[in-house]
């Protein structure tokens, strides 16, 4: 223990070392402080003081989430609701070291967001409280700071056991990045820019910066402030200096408008990224640069034709998600993230509802960057609660605060283009709805003039829903009820509208419940889980079921495709999450919701959308061809790009289908027999696509698929592996539940999660074995800082084992 002990603190001097060992030529240091954590769980107030011995906490890197680390149970007080994970209390500690002249530099440290319930503390000295778990903040450390050889102490203490407090699983711990920050002492304020783009044209655009700039030392000084602006390639396209003179520990503010001559606009098909690069200098030296996002689009938002971006008119098709990235819990990981853009681009998703809470700013970057449209959305209760430890405990106090916070950290992002003030809020149902809509309303118009306010709304009679009634709203959003849309250009005339959530469907990925064409809407609240349903708590993936405020996906985008007066649409949601197992009591634990299951395997009606939302030619066919024999089989194909498909079924055709003006998807009703059906997708005549599904046979060979093969040794990239049940031919096996157990070979990738899918599993998310579920499960690897090449394992009882090699690069 002794000698584990010596180790642990060598290698937190490192990470001290390492953390502040900075070129002092560079002005502002922007410090990842992620890396030499110590954590336990638990109450240590004493934590906070020097020479406090840790010799029994664990040393960490954050972002971490404690709970997803835990085992499911039902008596967890988060509830099935809130994931039936553990939650409770956590201390966080680091040391490190900061060169003598860092004395003469502002630090602050920044964290993008701690759930719950956060106080720090820097050497002995408390900083602030944050109840908020969404909220990023920060802390100047400046004057409580030793330097040299003398260590800092920065404990963190997270509670997050008050609960219930969500209606989904939050997580809990230091689970968004943490930064240091080192400049001079003048310096740019955080998030102390606004760019906005005023006036566009094909030949001219106009930008506006507003730049916050502090001085924090004792003397008054004379600054001259260059801005230029950097297109893609790096190249200047806009130039601009202003002086100014500012005293002493005093700040001001700064406009500088420049222009971008024939500006390319930012689009979701062509998101083009300019820079703003602010420097400030005093004299001849250089104190500050600061980096802006820029992104030169316009849109509006009409009362009759919707959406248009960049003067095309388009409907914006986008989904509602939550924030947890399945097995990995929480703890943000930018890679994760991206893999869920990137599925969801494939399917045709154009927007991103950030349900229901500030999103991590890496989601933000990323949709910048990948072409997403974003709902900015700040809060999901308001004064009265959902739940009784919920936010509505601490709104009086923090509200203002907290979503003054979101749009100033948010506002320059060009993909944030509606912010929201929050979901299906109580005070929408009675008059305190108007103040507090007007109150909210106003604090955003201070900080951004530039983009809608809107709330997601359930009451859809005018003079009943409050919020309306404030006449503070920009575009009213609306939850569900999509029979109701039609009447809402009589019902709210002039009023810009979007379906801001809607379907509610249910399904679990690869289970079928014949008949389909029997639509179901499932009784089922937090209060009455569905004990009726099927025995193994799955959910038939034909687009057959909903929740009963909801409807099938199918049923909701048929009717909002040809409402021109509607903006668009988030379906909720685009991956399943944690907590909410509507409408399975426990052991069901994750959602049903999504299009994509919670390993991010597509359910069927992903082609659905897709073969609605994209130009990517699609068919495709379903279910499985494993069935009782002489069993009715209903066989379903999404497709486009054809006027007709044709099923055969042991090369005996079955008959034609072709989608009338009011389907989505054809169906044909099959005795079954084992051997194959294979679907040929025509137009005019000529075949366009063909499907093939064989009846499987005995699982025989485990398979392993990497979405990546190389990935970067940066200690946080990932590569999800999918992992297929075959038989001998290589077809999947679609009731396989092998138990598979996972090895790697090599210290440069260790194993982060495995996950399946399966809403009602209790195996736990941080091992090294899965059992398929319906021939399928996921590992998730993650690399070191160290570059090799590490082998993948992966055996099953009685099943062919399967191995790959990742290589992890520099
Ligand atoms: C909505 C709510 C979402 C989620 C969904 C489940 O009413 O806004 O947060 O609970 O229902 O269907």
């Amino acid at each position: 223990m002794q000698k584990l002990y010596s180790i642990s603190m060598i290698l937190m001097m490192l990470v001290g070392f390492w953390a502040c060992s900075f070129s002092s030529k560079e002005v502002r240091q922007v410090v990842d402080f992620n890396r030499g954590w110590y954590f336990k769980l638990g109450d240590h107030p004493n934590a906070i003081r020097e020479g406090f011995d840790i010799s029994s906490w664990r040393l960490l890197s954050v972002p971490h989430d404690w709970s997803i680390e835990g085992n499911f149970s039902e008596d967890h007080p988060t509830k099935p609701e809130g994931g039936a994970l553990p939650a409770g209390m956590g201390w966080y500690r680091k040391t490190f070291f900061l060169p003598k002249e860092a004395s003469e530099q502002s630090i602050w440290v920044e964290f993008d967001g701690v759930y719950r319930n956060s106080e720090v503390w820097i050497n002995g000295h408390r900083l602030g409280e944050r109840p908020n778990g969404y909220s990023s903040f920060e802390y100047d450390l400046s004057e409580f700071l030793t330097y040299g050889d003398d260590a800092n102490v920065i404990a963190v203490k997270v509670d997050n056991s008050a609960q219930p407090n969500s209606r989904w699983y939050t997580g809990s711990g230091i689970y968004r990045n943490v930064r240091l920050i080192r400049t001079g002492k003048i310096h740019v304020d955080h998030w102390g820019t606004f760019v906005s783009t005023p006036a566009i044209s094909n030949e001219t655009a106009k930008v506006e910066l507003e730049v916050i700039i502090r001085n924090e030392g004792h003397n008054r000084r004379h600054l001259t402030i260059e801005t230029v602006i950097l297109d893609a390639e790096d190249q200047e396209v806009a130039q601009l200096e202003s002086k100014a003179s500012v005293e002493g520990s005093s700040h001001f503010e700064i406009l500088q408008e420049m222009e971008v001559s024939q500006p390319a606009l930012w689009s979701t098909e062509r998101p083009y990224l300019y820079k703003v690069v602010t420097k400030v200098y005093a004299g001849m030296q250089l104190q500050d640069e600061y980096t802006t996002p820029l992104g030169i689009r316009y849109f509006e938002f009409d009362t009759k034709k919707g959406f248009s971006l960049n003067g095309t008119p388009m409907k914006i098709l986008g989904v509602c998600n939550h924030h947890d990235l399945g097995a990995l819990g929480a703890a943000v990981n930018k890679r994760a993230i991206e893999r869920q853009l990137e599925i969801l681009k494939e399917m045709g998703v154009n927007a991103i509802r950030t349900a229901h809470n500030p999103p991590a700013p890496e989601l933000l970057d990323l949709c910048d960057e990948m072409g997403f449209i974003v709902q900015d959305e700040a809060f999901d209760v308001w004064k009265k609660k959902k739940v009784d430890e919920d936010s509505h405990t601490f709104w009086d106090q923090w509200h203002r605060k907290d979503l003054e916070d979101m749009i100033l950290r948010d506002r320059n992002h060009p993909s944030v283009m509606m912010w929201s003030i929050g979901n299906e809020i109580r005070e929408q149902f009675d008059s305190t709805g108007i103040s507090i809509t007007r109150e909210l309303v106003g604090i955003v118009k201070e900080l951004d003039n530039t983009r809608p306010v809107t709330c997601a709304l359930t009451e859809n009679v005018p003079k009943k829903n409050f919020i309306y009634q404030s006449g503070a709203l920009d575009l009213l959003g609306f939850n569900y009820k999509h029979k109701d849309h039609k009447n809402f250009p009589n019902w709210y005339p002039g009023e810009k509208l979007i379906a801001s959530e809607n379907m509610s469907a249910l399904a679990t990925r690869g289970h079928y419940d014949l008949p389909s064409d029997t639509i179901m809407r499932w009784p089922a609240s937090y209060d009455q889980p569905l004990t009726t349903g099927n025995e193994d708590y799955t959910v038939s993936a034909y687009d057959q079921v909903s929740a009963y405020w909801g409807s099938t996906h199918e049923e909701t985008w048929k009717s909002i495709k040809q409402q021109d007066f509607m903006a668009g649409l988030f379906v909720w949601t685009g991956f399943d999450y944690l907590g909410e197992p509507i409408p399975y009591p426990y052991p069901a634990r994750s959602s049903y919701f999504g299009i994509i299951d919670l390993a991010g395997f597509p359910k069927d009606v992903y082609y659905m959308y897709q073969s609605e939302w994209t130009d990517t030619p699609v068919l495709h066919v379903f279910p499985h061809w494993n069935w009782e024999e002489g069993q009715m089989v209903d066989v379903w194909a999404y497709y486009n790009q054809a006027d007709e498909v044709e099923l055969f079924l042991n090369g005996e055709s079955q008959g034609t289908r072709k989608k009338s003006d009011d389907e989505l998807h054809v169906m044909w009703r099959v005795r079954y027999q084992p051997g194959n059906i294979k679907v040929v997708s025509r137009k005019n005549g000529k075949a366009v696509l063909e499907r093939e599904i064989f009846t499987a046979g005995e699982p025989q060979r485990v398979t392993l698929t990497p979405d990546r093969e190389i990935i970067k040794a940066d200690g946080k990239d990932l590569s999800f592996i999918t992992v297929n049940i075959q038989d001998m031919e290589g077809n999947l096996v679609p009731y396989a539940d092998n138990m598979v157990h996972f090895e790697l070979e090599g210290e440069e990738a260790t194993i982060v999660g495995v996950d399946n899918g399966y809403q009602a599993s209790l195996e736990p998310f941080k091992v090294n074995y899965r059992k398929a579920f319906k021939g399928k499960c996921l590992l998730i690897v993650q690399s070191t800082s160290n570059s090799g090449v590490v082998k993948v394992k992966a055996t099953a009882e009685n099943l062919q084992p399967a191995e790959i090699e990742l290589k992890i690069v520099d």
